[in-house]
């Protein structure tokens, strides 16, 4: 990546100039690097709340206007004409796709899908009762077991396969956690169908039986990936740079990203909104949870809502509560959770307590009801968003390898704990 920050300024602290950096959009930063040699101080920011960690060029979030770009083009436009593979090139490259470029790509993802036949004996060491993600975290791991011909980081060939197969084995791989979980046995990739419906048909299909795809279906989980596929630093995200900045193989950071994913504060809340939405019920019950949310002495807040940047609508729960429609009124379902839902978001966004603290539905207030609807069991909600969220983070990673100014993250802290003292032996206690 070459550096594009451009020095437009300064600010001095106690007498000491720091330089501020603008990019292309969104907030100018102060570059702080010399501030402990300097003045031998550290800036306090818990949850990094101010904090730029690092230069990139990938995405773009404008919270308070509720805008999400992609290497500059809007979520909605790509939701709504692009499809996950030609994204996920987007993301990787920088640029849309020659269709030739796109045809090279899509390939060599689709001859990437099968993995290592030994791998499945990674599975029955789990309880068929082993939540998705527990299973996900583990295997994805164990692929640096199997892959040592693209693990070696400082290799840009090593690179370039890693960032193939992780994206092409994900699907294979939580499609795997989800036929161990229901029991069935699993489906080979199929290299004649796009990746959504590849993941659909493994999935979904039997030996006993043909499957056919819905096409309604498929387009409806593309736009889904293609919404959850990257956004700026956000924790999972962090996690991965920060265990790549210690040169950890491209596996094991994935799964680190995994592990962090899986949070209910972050890529849980999927499955926890729609657990929640369910125990709500019927739009009668919804004034007692608001109530909950807002009771500081209830742990209880309402899943699916707010967000750290977006003190807006989520554009992506825009397209999303669209999408969920449009499933909804294709397949011909009635699902009464969709009415909770959008009663619990009318009644929310007119009271005072969200209105204040600018709270609003996030991406993941309306996918739990869609993937529902598509049929994933309600654990298989997170896995997929670490599906989709792994282009986001093996770019991400591929990105911060190639960052001129990268070296390994390591926070300071300030240190409010005893004072130095001399051990003091039993007998004297
Ligand atoms: C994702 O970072 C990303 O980009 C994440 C993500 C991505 O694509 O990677 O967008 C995916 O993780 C979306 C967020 C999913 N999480 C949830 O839906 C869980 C419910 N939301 C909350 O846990 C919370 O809103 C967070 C974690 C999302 C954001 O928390 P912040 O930014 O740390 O905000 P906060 O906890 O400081 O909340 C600010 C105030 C607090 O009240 P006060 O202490 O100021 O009085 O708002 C309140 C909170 O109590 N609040 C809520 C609330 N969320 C915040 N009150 C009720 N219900 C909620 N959901």
């Amino acid at each position: 990546m070459e550096s594009k920050l451009k020095q437009s300024g300064a600010v001095s602290l106690d007498g000491v100039e720091f330089p501020v950096y603008s990019g292309t959009h969104g907030q100018d930063v102060i570059d702080i690097r010399s501030l402990g040699k300097q003045l031998d101080k550290f800036t306090f920011d818990p949850g990094y709340t101010s904090t730029a960690s690092c230069e990139s060029q990938i995405t773009y979030i404008d919270g308070d206007e509720g805008i999400l770009l992609y290497r500059g083009y809007p979520i909605d436009q790509l939701a709504e004409q692009s499809d996950f593979i030609e994204t996920a090139y987007l993301l990787l490259h920088g640029e849309l796709p020659t269709p030739d470029g796109l045809t090279d790509f899509r390939d060599n993802i689709t001859y990437h899908t099968m993995v290592h036949e030994h791998f499945k004996n990674f599975f029955n060491g789990f309880r068929r009762d082993a939540h998705p993600m527990a299973v996900m975290c583990g295997a994805v791991g164990a692929l640096s077991a199997f892959y040592h011909d693209s693990t070696d980081i400082h290799d840009p060939e090593h690179r370039n396969i890693a960032v193939h197969r992780m994206i092409a084995k994900m699907p294979t791989i939580a499609a795997m956690a989800h036929k161990y979980n229901v029991g069935q046995p699993f489906v080979f990739p199929r290299n004649d169908l796009s990746y959504t419906e590849n993941f659909l048909q493994m999935c979904f299909s039997v030996p006993a039986e043909e499957y056919e795809i819905n096409k309604i279906a498929a387009s409806a989980l593309d736009k889904i990936f293609i919404l959850h596929m990257d956004h700026e630093q956000n924790a999972s995200t962090s996690t991965v740079r920060l265990a790549g900045s210690s040169g950890a193989n491209p596996f094991a950071c994935i799964a680190a990203g995994i592990a962090c994913l899986w949070g209910p504060a972050h890529g849980g809340a999927n499955e926890a909104a729609l657990r929640m939405l369910m125990e709500i019920g019927t739009v009668d019950r919804i004034p007692e949870y608001i109530k909950r949310a807002k009771d500081k002495d209830d742990p209880f807040r309402l899943m699916g809502f707010g967000h750290r940047v977006y003190k807006n609508y989520d554009p992506r729960a825009s397209v999303m509560k669209k999408a969920t429609n449009e499933v909804l009124d294709a397949l011909e379902l009635k699902d009464p959770i969709f009415a909770v839902a959008k009663e619990l978001e009318r009644i929310a966004l007119e009271d005072e307590y969200f209105v204040q603290k600018k709270l609003y539905p996030n991406i993941d207030f309306y996918s739990g009801i869609t993937l529902r609807a598509l049929g994933f069991p309600t654990d298989m909600f997170t896995a997929l968003f670490a599906l989709a969220r792994t282009v986001g983070w093996i770019a991400q990673w591929q990105e911060m390898l190639s960052d001129p100014n990268q070296k390994i993250g390591r926070p300071r802290q300030i240190y409010t704990g005893a004072a130095r003292r001399d051990f003091v032996p039993m007998n004297q206690r």
